[in-house]
């Protein structure tokens, strides 16, 4: 039976009245238009710095100027952000760059409590005690005599008081050992958990990928549709933005969960209009 939190072919079902706001040029220009504390979500995976051939975007900036300008549009994240609004920040590492995504958190440390640590899982191996090891996923294998092959990034969760509550069992999964749900009075008789902080959310799979996913460096909609329902609230009466919107996922994602107004920069002309593309606007 299909695993309903991770349907395949989300974009393929777009059928809210999400009003969408997508335009080209810089994000940091972009967002000065908008007003503070007008939004209540941000989901986004900014540039890596780590030497991804973008269409037009450069990924090769010193480490220095790289974290400046991180600072910059996260100022204008925070300026935006409600006071209960959730920012997730998807970064991941090179095996020459490791501590990154690691500096990016660090360097927002004034503007952002950061309320959660989530593993965006790419492929994991499970040992069963009673059985053989059982490998799930996808990842890009790495010829290497010092790291191993990188199977996970990050989604930083910022808050601005770290005291933003949660929707724990809109992304929870039922209890393994179902005595485990008269035993904890917390669970009222429903067979749901916390699911944790580790995500398995592998790509979907695709036949040609410059036809069906002509990006370097995408997430998947399922894993912004996870933060939106982490974040929790009337869906309808949300607005969620993406600084940094590629082809469009989060787009995607906040039209799956029907929620109210999207907005997203792309600096990349190319990128933009595939968005669009895949949002039918
Ligand atoms: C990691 S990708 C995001 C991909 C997106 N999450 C998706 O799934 O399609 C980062 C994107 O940021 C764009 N970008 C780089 N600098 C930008 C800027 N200053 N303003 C807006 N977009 C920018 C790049 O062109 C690239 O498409």
């Amino acid at each position: 039976m299909p695993d309903p939190d991770h349907l395949p072919g989300l974009e393929n079902r777009i059928t809210s009245e999400t009003s969408f706001d997508l335009r080209p040029g810089d994000c940091v220009e972009g967002m000065k238009t908008l007003s503070d504390e007008s939004v209540d979500l941000v989901v986004t995976s900014p540039p890596y710095n780590l030497g991804i051939k973008y269409a037009n975007y450069s990924d090769n900036l010193s480490s220095e100027a790289y974290l400046a300008w991180s600072l910059e549009w996260a100022t204008e994240v925070n300026r935006l952000l409600k006071p209960g609004g959730s920012f997730f920040l998807n970064v991941g590492a090179a095996p020459a760059q490791p501590w990154m995504p690691h500096e990016i958190a660090l360097s927002l440390r004034n503007l952002f409590q950061l309320q959660n640590t989530i593993h965006w899982i790419k492929s994991i191996t499970v040992e069963p005690r009673d059985s053989d090891p059982v490998s799930v996923g996808h990842f890009k294998p790495i010829n290497s005599k010092r790291f191993l092959n990188d199977c996970h990034e990050y989604v930083f969760h910022f808050t601005k008081s770290g005291k933003v509550p949660v929707d724990r069992l809109a992304v929870g999964v039922p209890y393994a050992d179902k005595s485990n749900i008269t035993r904890w009075g917390h669970t009222k008789g429903k067979d749901k958990r916390c699911r944790g902080n580790n995500w398995y959310v592998p790509y979907e799979t695709i036949k040609h990928r410059s036809k069906d996913r002509p990006h370097p460096a995408t997430f998947p909609v399922e894993l912004a549709r996870k933060c939106i329902l982490l974040h929790g609230g009337d869906p309808g009466e949300m607005t969620m933005m993406d600084p940094f919107l590629g082809i469009g996922n989060a787009a995607i994602a906040a039209a799956h969960a029907g929620l109210g107004k999207f907005t997203g920069f792309e600096i990349d002309d190319v990128y933009l209009t595939e968005a669009r593309k895949r949002l039918g606007a």
